[in-house]
């Protein structure tokens, strides 16, 4: 992924920073455009906007965005009495666009730059499926955190059910394994083994800050084994008393420079994978600041073996 907006010198990470970092485009998209169509002049799109109360639209040949207009350009269609111009005329068509399976950090960095206010959402085809906008974004995040809070209620249950493991067995050293399969490749499923993680140790009630912090760990790690292995991967969660262990495991290509991966901004994602929104080199970077360990082991044309630790400071799992 690219970024975590705000501070990430420290390890602290806010509800709304993980929120976005996790929240695919399609997810806070309003899905009916109102697309333009190009034989229409700058009147018929001025008509527009008045009737259906917007300020910016795209412009859409078949299902591509060719430009984008807004009310500053109508504004100044009128001035400059233009108004029986075309749209393809006047309109811009160096349109910045965001793919629907990309991360909404990737909106946050491209929306309010160099002015732009709406970013037309396409699919992997470059068809037009959806917009977004200050307002999207910010409807969506807040019904999603509304989600989250009501969902908190039902999670009292399982939490209480499952954070009594570490007391209600005994033996030297309790630990529960948890694991996942990740395929390459796999889009769709891309980040269920993260969220399904993060549940599980909220559950446990370990801490949010710890939660968050492997949340984050998991996701870029998880995303590893998606876009770069042959043949996807094992991640195993091991929760201790005192620490969590992450590793993945996966069998292919594997890394031959492992100093040169773990710089941060080093990506050997192609193009069609960086048009998503990944491939900024900066995943490993983010696991190596929110972890408390990190090591990368690699034999190229074997695997690829990632091992991450979370320590709980000063406090322990059975008196938690
Ligand atoms: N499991 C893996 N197998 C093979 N190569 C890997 C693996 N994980 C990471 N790499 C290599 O390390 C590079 C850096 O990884 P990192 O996660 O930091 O960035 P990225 O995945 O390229 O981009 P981002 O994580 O920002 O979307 C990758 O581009 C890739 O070349
Ligand atoms: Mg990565």
């Amino acid at each position: 992924m690219k970024i975590i907006p705000g501070d990430m010198s420290t390890q602290e990470i806010t509800k709304v920073q993980e929120l976005i970092y996790t929240t695919r485009v399609e997810s806070v998209m309003a899905p009916n455009v109102i697309a333009i169509d190009p034989s229409s002049s700058m009147g018929q799109v001025k008509d527009l906007m008045r009737d259906k109360h917007i300020s910016g639209a795209p412009v859409v040949k078949g299902k591509q965005v060719i430009g984008i207009v807004t009310i500053r350009d109508v504004i100044r269609s009128m001035e400059e009495g233009k108004l029986d111009f075309l749209v393809t005329d006047l309109m811009t068509t160096d349109v910045r666009t965001v793919s629907k399976d990309s991360m909404v950090t990737d909106v946050v960095k491209n929306l309010g730059q160099q002015g732009f206010s709406r970013l037309p959402v396409v699919d992997q085809n470059g068809d037009l499926v959806g917009i977004v906008t200050a307002g999207t974004l910010i409807r969506s995040l807040l019904k999603q955190m509304d989600k989250s809070f009501q969902r908190n209620e039902a999670e009292k249950l399982y939490t209480y059910r499952a954070s009594h493991i570490f007391q209600d067995i005994s033996s030297d050293d309790t630990s529960l394994l948890l694991r996942f399969f990740v395929n390459e490749r796999d889009f769709d499923n891309a980040g269920k083994a993260s969220s399904l993680i993060k549940r599980s140790l909220q559950r446990l009630m370990l801490r949010p800050q710890i939660v968050r912090r492997v949340g984050v760990a998991v996701y870029e790690a998880e995303m590893n084994l998606v876009i770069h292995t042959d043949i996807g991967g094992e991640i195993t969660v091991e929760v201790r008393k005192d620490r969590v262990n992450i590793s993945t495991v996966d069998h292919g290509p594997g890394i031959g420079d492992l100093k040169q991966v773990l710089q941060p901004g080093f990506s050997t994602a192609p193009e069609w994978i960086r048009d998503m929104g990944f491939g900024a080199g900066m995943g490993l970077a983010n696991i190596r600041r929110v972890s408390d360990v990190m090591k990368l082991t690699s034999a190229p044309g074997e695997g690829t073996r990632l091992e991450i630790v979370f320590n709980f400071q000063n406090e322990s799992l059975d008196n938690m």
